[in-house]
């Protein structure tokens, strides 16, 4: 394991929990830890657990033998990146890791050729971990839209759940008790939508064809001096999903439709 940051520091203990024998690398190797080479040196999987940016030039330094099996754990990088190394796979834990964070039940999307394919899926089993396949090879842009979906699901809810708080304190409520009081609105969806889908899930004004309570909202946030644009994309995105459902006659769409254009 090159790199031992976040995520190494998920992954070494459960891979050693499973049972495998693992060499951590370091750029400034301590008392009884290895450097970078050396750790390389002494596997047949090196996995680059090295911030994205540095995955190629960490790749290039190491002394690569034949028959190793480079690895990086990014959603956003090729397989590329990983140049000069005998075969190449990826290995991306759909979950962001930080702290004591448990592994079971993530996804781990795996990109790799038909050789090494079982072997990564059964280390994933072994791990709690879900293998999804990815396409073998994945283009940068294939790369780049998945990633892109990922942190849409993760980072683009909580810039939604800001929004949602700054709206909050224009109305004169405590700022502390936005999140609390909001979380459980997120976290109510997303059970139902994965129980129903998330055009069966979606509700509110748009879901419901409301057009005055929509344009109330649109007038509040215009009235707070805020930016109206995430509100009207997100409201596009929610009548797609509200057609989707049979919700809306052509007439509330239409009404809907109107509102919501991009300014
Ligand atoms: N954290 C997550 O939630 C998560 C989830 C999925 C995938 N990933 C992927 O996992 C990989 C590592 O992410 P991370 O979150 O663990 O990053 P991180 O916490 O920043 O750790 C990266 C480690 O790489 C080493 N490093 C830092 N700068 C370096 C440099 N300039 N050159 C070489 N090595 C350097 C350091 O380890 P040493 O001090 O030991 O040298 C550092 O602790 C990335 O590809 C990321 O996309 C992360």
């Amino acid at each position: 394991m090159i790199g031992y940051g976040r995520l190494a520091r998920a992954l070494v203990p459960a891979f050693r929990a499973a049972g495998e024998e693992v060499v951590v690398g370091r750029r400034s190797p301590g008392e009884g830890e290895f450097a970078m080479a050396d750790a390389a040196q002494a596997a047949d999987w090196v996995w680059l657990t090295v911030p994205d940016d540095q995955i190629a030039t960490t790749a290039a330094a190491l002394p690569w033998r034949a028959g190793q099996l480079g690895l990086h754990c990014s959603g956003a990088t090729p397989l590329a990146a990983l140049g000069p190394a005998p075969a190449a796979a990826g290995f991306h834990p759909l979950k962001l890791l930080a702290g004591d964070v448990g592994l079971a039940g993530v996804h781990v999307g795996i990109e790799a050729d038909a050789a090494h394919r079982p072997a990564l899926e059964a280390l994933a089993h072994a791990l709690g971990l879900v293998p999804l396949a990815l396409p073998s090879p994945m283009t940068a842009q294939a790369r780049a839209a998945y990633h892109a979906a990922a942190n849409l699901a993760a980072s683009g809810v909580l810039a939604v759940l800001a929004e949602a708080q700054t709206l909050w304190a224009t109305a004169g409520l405590a700022q502390a008790e936005a999140l609390p009081a909001l979380a459980p609105l997120t976290r109510g969806a997303l059970d139902t939508a994965l129980d129903r889908g998330l055009a069966g899930a979606v509700s509110g004004p748009v879901a419901r064809g409301d057009a005055g309570v929509l344009s109330r909202h649109l007038q509040a946030l215009a009235s707070a001096g805020l930016d109206t644009d995430l509100l009207l994309a997100l409201g596009r995105r929610q009548l797609l999903l509200a057609e989707e459902a049979g919700r809306l006659d052509v007439m509330q769409a239409a009404a809907l439709r109107a509102l919501l254009a991009a300014p």
